[in-house]
C-alpha cells in the first residue's frame, strides 16, 4: 500500500466528487464539507462507475439501477447492491490530493 497522486485539491470543491486512477484502479474522491474521502468507483452490483452518477451529502447514487453508498465507509444505503464498496485513506500533501491504493 502506498500514497499515490491522483489530483489537485482545486479539482474537487466542496460538495463535488471527481473518478480517478490509481494503480490501475478506479478510484472515486468526493469533498464533503470540505473533507476529502476516496471509495471505489465501481458499483458493487454491476460494476457502473459510481462518479458518473450523483453526489448528494455524503451519498453516492449509482447512474445505472441507482444503488447508494455512503462515501465515508461505503456502505449500502439501498440496494439493489448488497455489498459495501471498498474505502481508501487519503491525505493532501500541499495542493495534492494522495490515496492510498
Ligand atoms: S451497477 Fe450500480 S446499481 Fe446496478
Amino acid at each position: 500500500m502506498v500514497f499515490v497522486k491522483v489530483a489537485a485539491v482545486s479539482d474537487i470543491p466542496i460538495g463535488k466528487m471527481l473518478g480517478v486512477k490509481a494503480k490501475g484502479k478506479a478510484i472515486l474522491i468526493a469533498n464533503i464539507g470540505g473533507k476529502l474521502h476516496a471509495m471505489a468507483d465501481t458499483c458493487t452490483h454491476a460494476s457502473c462507475g459510481l462518479s458518473r452518477g450523483e453526489i448528494e451529502g455524503a451519498v453516492v447514487t449509482c447512474p445505472c439501477h441507482g444503488s447508494r453508498f455512503d462515501v465515508r465507509d461505503g456502505k449500502v444505503l439501498e440496494g439493489p447492491a448488497k455489498l459495501p464498496a471498498r474505502v481508501f485513506d487519503v491525505k493532501v500533501d500541499g495542493k495534492s490530493i494522495l490515496v492510498n491504493v
